[in-house]
């Protein structure tokens, strides 16, 4: 599993910014929140990036804006990922997330969502290449720190143009280039196309990401060798597991694979993760963003359903409190 002729195990360096390890946790919007940020690196990621946030938002200064531009200083460096279409808004607000502390800008090429698509934002932009260039220009230029892009193969089968934007954004001075290996018509059906990757990494020289479909370790080196690739970027696997990026960025290290934690560990994780969330949020809204991450956490512990159900019909911080400790008993006396 582990023979690999690349060096996984070494730190990567965007422009001046040191990331030690080679294991990137995916911007998910509704998901990568602080508080789901501040596990996974403090259990290893080697970067974490923010749920996306809109730039015109971001000048607006909206509660969602702020609460999604949180970051924890001391943890490791900030990125934060900015989505929007107007090459100037877009540029006012990466100086705005510059100023306030972001060592990383990082421009969304990728969202599939209608909602985001109809702006002509997020992967929109691959079918508009003139704009996607005005945007980098605009970004790029507006800040001293690094900017780096995530797209996806393409738009449709027809134009799977991610090396050719790709080597657009190196010209520019885009400093890494993440690629989840869909095309947006493809959504999240399919499987992610780690060969195609190989094709971006052939055309740039800058630091690249493969995303798209990691859920073990194997996975990961399966896809580095597929891709070619300087880094892996996990989303989807790191849900209700904000170790497993720090896991797979072990393995890459020490070419050992660290004990998962245990039911005890994962109620204690799961207790943090939520008292953060309503700390962030406040508790009812707190609790509400957390029902998903709850149904998350414990599948396949015994309880499960019963617990979610609880969690499901109460906005009482004391109600979660007491389950989890009734359920934690209950499922290590099961164990
Ligand atoms: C719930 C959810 C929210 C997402 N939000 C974002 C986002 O804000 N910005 C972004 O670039 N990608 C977003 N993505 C895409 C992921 O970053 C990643 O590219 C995709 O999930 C594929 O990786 P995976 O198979 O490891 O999950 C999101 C994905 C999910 C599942």
């Amino acid at each position: 599993m582990s023979s690999i002729d690349l060096p996984v195990h070494e730190s990567l360096h965007i422009g001046p910014i040191r990331i030690p390890n080679r294991v990137i946790l995916a911007p998910m919007s509704g998901v990568s929140d602080l508080p789901f940020r501040r596990l996974a690196q403090r259990f290893g990621a080697g970067l974490v990036v923010s749920e996306m946030v809109a730039s015109r938002q971001m000048l607006l200064d909206t509660k969602q804006s702020k609460q999604r531009m949180r970051f924890d200083r001391d943890a490791g460096p900030v990125c934060i990922q900015l989505a929007g279409t107007e090459p100037d808004i877009m540029a006012d607000a990466a100086r705005l997330s510059a100023d306030r502390g972001a060592d990383i800008i990082d421009i969304n090429f990728g969202c599939p969502a209608k909602k985001i698509v109809r702006k002509a934002s997020g992967s929109a932009l691959m079918r508009d290449v003139p704009l996607a260039t005005e945007i980098m220009k605009a970004v790029i230029g507006a800040v001293d720190v690094p900017v780096t892009v995530k797209m996806r193969t393409g738009w449709d089968a027809a134009s799977r143009n991610a090396p050719e934007l790709a080597k657009i954004a190196e010209s520019l001075g885009a400093q890494m280039i993440t690629v989840h290996g869909r095309t947006r018509c493809q959504f999240y059906t399919g499987v992610a196309d780690w060969e195609f990757i190989a094709a971006v990494k052939d055309a740039v020289s800058v630091r690249l990401v493969a995303n798209g479909d990691i859920r073990s370790i194997d996975d990961a080196y399966g896809c580095l060798r597929s891709s070619g690739a300087d880094a892996v970027m996990i989303g989807r696997a790191a849900q209700g597991k904000p170790w497993f990026p720090g896991d797979v960025a072990h393995h890459f290290q020490t070419g050992q694979q660290r004990p998962e934690p245990d039911v005890a560990q994962r109620w204690a994780i799961l207790r943090e993760h939520l008292d953060e969330m309503f700390s962030l949020y406040g508790v009812s809204t707190g609790i509400r963003n957390a029902r998903k991450h709850v149904g998350w956490y414990l599948t396949g512990l015994p309880g499960a359903a019963e617990f979610r159900n609880v969690i499901n019909n109460t906005l009482d911080p004391a109600v979660v409190t007491a389950e989890i400790s009734r359920f934690r008993d209950l499922s290590l006396e099961t164990a």
